[in-house]
């Protein structure tokens, strides 16, 4: 086996020697011994397959106008070595990459039906109107152009996900040609998790993952009982299953997906996958770029980890010219509540709702409640065991506010008092969440009512009356939807949603779109409808809207959808964490701001591009120029403007970015010069305005990014902006490396060796010995981490060159283990002797060549010797 990164997981649970911001560092994982190649065009592929004979297997041939390569996996390392070294020489091999792993995006879910057929079941509150009113199409103009009957008619978009339960009404019901999933395919099984090898087949029914579904959902779903629909509910749906049920999905795979996807003829292909990144080149989004190239637009989601704070570019949406979507909050929390009954004293019964927990069996029980505390602003009511004398509960529902210790503990307390039921009310205004208890086995159902309800049956209780509830068993009870307003983070961008630019200062996202708190379908056999935040929601919701805008102007070219977007959307206001202050959110947050679909479909203003990026000081492009082209029948003049968005600085004491919440941002924003600064454009003319950019004048050592937009208004009464972004300071002198050691392959926590340590390794691949391991903690991303043997000899040392399996090629913030087998990257063994590491990672934009653009870790000396 490769082991070239096997233990990166164990980092996880490092030690104490760890610094807090090493811990917070992600971990790439790779297919064990996997490489995607891509062969160069004109050359015959059978050299290569004959070099790699058997030692390796092939996982997936590419033979694609866009991309010719295969994924192969070598079976171990000792059979695998010279093969392994002589790939990149070979004349058919243009490039080779590691087979990286990405994760499922964890995205926060938030609500998920229970009942198990609700989706048929007509027993739910019937909330249909003829008005689109669901809050992600108001905020983003859909509405308007659904109102105008626009839908993408017969307008094919592929995805790229877990699969799809195509059987749920809400998604057309079936699977094949004439269904709203017409196409598509499974590329790796239901038992996939990344690592074993995918087992396709031609179905992409997805029962077990869900996300897929939502995913679908928010684009094409079709009138159901909760009264919303997809964006674009006239498009046909490709679905491409690149997960199992759990676990990963790796580079070959997502390939296969895109260039499938593509070949079946999809008009826009979409993907809410990513992983930590920060560079244009990764294997995946090089494929997805060149299909923007050959005229499909792809959206990506953003990612999700906004806690990371700047320069933090998930892959594939960092790729060149590929639309990345940012997350902005749902004006509205939706929640799907059962429906029971409760009265107070001998009045009329009512109707309440609550979302059910588990365990769940509430079917039939009435009941009245009890509460161990009328004080309801109690943070900690029922944390502390009840007290000794309280009646027997085994005759009640035990109602108790959200807070504090766990549910657990809550119901534990309850139950040691006799209970067999719990109702817990939420604690604060929005919503209510099922909480699960079945930890605790005399617990027979739980569930949370909305915090109004349960303070109303509080006070009714403290006036000395009963209240009783009846209830209906969940599995058949009505559901109905209720929404809050958001008022204090709706509009705004999602904490969670993830921090630009790339390590190469090109402008991510895009756009953004809403993705926090987004109801839409679900597998029925995990309950049908979900309640879901990530930009996973975000980022399908504009591959929609591209259909729109398509279905409207007739064109998919990949440029002039995304700049009909980026012009048209609203800049929005930051969210400090808590709430929108007065002030622009940054561009390496939210793009050009939130997707106005029907100012896109319409305008009659086309701008030549969808950003500027000013790059960073040493690489300052002063000027830049777009053009304004007037599709319309009269001449419109254009006034020129720029508005500043918050300055947000990378880093304040440490060589690590500053996590969010919690980095600074000012006001301190460029000058923009506009030359023109007014421009009439005549009837199918076009003008050129040049920008001309002076940075702030702050300290660059803490590489602050600024970020605005062009504004331009149209006598014809369009408003249109245009993004820009760039960084005061060095990207090029950033410290990337922050510290690099030997390590022994045996210790879970790989904490660093001091002392002279000593190896004895073994040629033989299948022996299972102790190896040295070289650790390198990077604090920012590197185009390349070289991992080199030293030999000492004496008092003169000797660098006999890379590892086997390094150098790593444009690394993200990451931590990298590398086992030392023995063998360098040529598959020769060093002799017995003396070694140290040198751990060396080349500054952004660094030339390989000069060692004084490498950061370098030299680690303690070891001893090798052969069994
Ligand atoms: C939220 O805003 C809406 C509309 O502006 C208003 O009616 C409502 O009272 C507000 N709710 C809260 C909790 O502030
Ligand atoms: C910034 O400058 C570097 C060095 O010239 C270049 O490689 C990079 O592509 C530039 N970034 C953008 C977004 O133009
Ligand atoms: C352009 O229009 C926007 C409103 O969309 C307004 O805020 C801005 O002040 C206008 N700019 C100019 C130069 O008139
Ligand atoms: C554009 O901006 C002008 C000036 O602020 C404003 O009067 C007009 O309503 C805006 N038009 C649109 C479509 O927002
Ligand atoms: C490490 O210890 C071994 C003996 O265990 C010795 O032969 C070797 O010279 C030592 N190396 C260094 C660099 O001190």
């Amino acid at each position: 086996m490769v082991r070239s990164s096997f233990v990166l997981s164990l980092l996880a649970s490092a030690g104490g020697f760890l610094s807090s911001e090493a811990k917070n560092l992600p971990k790439a994982k790779h297919v064990p011994g996997g490489y995607v190649v891509e062969f160069e065009d004109s050359q015959d592929s059978s050299e290569f397959f004959k070099t790699i004979g058997s030692k390796a297997k092939t996982r997936m041939n590419f033979n694609s106008a866009l991309f010719k390569g295969a994924s192969i996996q070598f079976h171990d390392a000792g059979s695998a070595e010279e093969a392994a070294a002589a790939l990149t020489n070979m004349a058919s091999v243009k490039r080779v990459w590691p087979n990286r792993i990405y994760d499922l995006p964890k995205d926060n879910v938030i609500w998920t039906g229970k009942s198990k057929d609700a989706a048929t079941a007509d027993n739910l509150v019937k909330r249909q109107s003829t008005s689109d009113t669901f809050t992600p199409h108001l905020m983003t103009q859909v509405d308007k152009l659904r109102a105008k009957g626009v839908i993408g008619k017969g307008i094919k978009i592929g995805v790229i996900d877990t699969g799809i339960d195509y059987t749920h009404p809400a998604l057309g019901g079936c699977f094949g040609p004439g269904c709203l999933v017409s196409y598509g395919t499974d590329i790796v099984g239901d038992d996939y998790d990344g690592f074993n090898t995918p087992v396709p087949d031609d179905d992409p029914y997805d029962g077990c993952a869900g996300h897929g579904s939502h995913v679908s959902g928010i684009i094409a779903a079709q009138a159901n009982e909760y009264g919303f629909t997809g964006a674009a509910p006239g498009v046909t749906l490709g679905m491409y299953r690149v997960f199992g049920c759990t676990g990963s999905a790796a580079n070959d795979v997502l390939i296969e997906a895109y260039l499938r996807a593509f070949e079946d003829g999809s008009n826009i292909i979409t993907a809410s996958i990513g992983g930590s990144s920060g560079w244009s080149e990764d294997p995946w989004a090089v494929v997805v770029s060149r299909i923007v190239d050959a005229g499909v637009p792809c959206t990506v989601s953003a990612g999700n980890s906004g806690d990371m704070g700047l320069f933090y570019a998930s892959t594939a949406s960092n790729g060149k010219r590929i639309t990345s979507v940012a997350s902005i909050d749902n004006w509205v929390t939706p929640t799907l509540l059962i429906d029971s009954s409760f009265s107070v004293g001998s009045a009329a019964a009512e109707t309440f709702g609550y979302v059910v927990g588990d365990p769940s069996a509430w079917g039939g029980v009435k009941l009245p409640l009890w509460t161990p505390s009328f004080d309801t602003t109690d943070p900690a009511m029922g944390c502390d065991p009840f007290p000794a004398d309280t009646p027997d509960l085994s005759g009640n529902i035990v109602l108790i506010r959200r807070g504090t210790c766990t549910f657990v503990q809550k119901v534990t307390n309850a139950a040691n008092a006799g209970a067999k039921y719990v109702m817990f009310y939420n604690n604060v205004a929005i919503g209510a969440t099922g909480p699960s208890v079945t930890a605790v086995t005399a617990i027979k159902a739980v569930g949370m009512t909305t915090a109004d309800q349960g303070v109303s049956w509080v006070a009714a209780l403290a006036a000395g009356s009963t209240v009783t509830l009846d209830m209906v068993d969940p599995e058949t009870a009505p559901v109905s939807l209720i929404t809050n307003n958001n008022n204090a983070t709706g509009g705004s961008a999602s904490t969670f949603t993830e921090w630009n630019p790339t390590y190469e200062m090109d402008v991510k996202p895009q756009v953004a779109s809403p993705g926090g708190n987004i109801l839409s379908t679900w597998p029925q056999t995990l309950g049908s409808y979900a309640v879901i935040s990530g930009t996973s929601m975000a980022c399908p919701l504009v591959a929609g809207i591209y259909a729109l805008i398509a279905d409207v102007r007739g064109t998919f070219d990949p440029a002039t959808l995304e700049a009909l977007i980026a012009s048209t959307a609203n800049p929005r206001l930051f969210n400090t964490g808590s709430g929108a202050s007065s002030l622009r959110a940054p561009v390496a947050q939210v793009g050009a701001g939130l997707v106005q679909a029907y100012d896109a479909a319409y305008t009659t203003t086309l701008l030549s591009k969808s950003y500027l990026a000013f790059n960073d000081t040493d690489h300052l492009d002063k000027t830049l120029q777009f053009s304004i082209k007037n599709l319309g029948k009269k001449a419109v003049t254009y006034k020129l403007g720029s508005i500043g968005a918050l300055t947000a600085y990378t880093f304040s004491d440490s060589i690590y970015p500053d996590i969010f919440p919690g980095l600074e941002v000012s006001d301190e924003y460029a000058k923009i010069t506009l030359s023109p600064s007014s421009v009439t454009v005549p009837a199918r003319g076009s003008a050129v305005v040049s920008v001309t950019v002076t940075p702030p004048k702050i300290d660059g050592t803490r590489l602050p990014v600024y970020s605005g937009y062009i504004t331009l208004n149209g006598t014809n009464g369009e408003n249109l902006s245009l993004p820009y972004n760039g960084a005061v300071g060095s990207l090029h002198k950033t410290q990337v490396l922050d510290t690099g050691y030997l390590a022994v392959s045996s210790d879970a926590d790989l904490n660093p060796v001091t002392g002279n340590a000593s190896f004895v390794l073994s040629k033989d691949p299948s022996a299972d010995v102790t190896q040295p391991v070289a650790v390198a903690l990077m604090a920012f991303g590197s185009p390349r981490i070289s991992i080199k043997a030293v030999q000492i000899k004496g008092k003169t040392t000797k660098n006999l060159g890379d590892i086997f399996g390094s150098p790593y090629d444009y690394a993200p913030r990451d931590a990298y283990a590398t086992a030392f087998d023995g063998r360098l990257a040529d598959g020769t063994y060093v002799p017995a002797g003396d070694y140290k590491f040198s751990i060396e990672a080349l500054h952004i934009f660094g030339n390989a060549k000069k060692p004084q653009e490498w950061d370098v870790a030299v680690s303690a000396p070891f001893t090798v010797r052969y069994t």
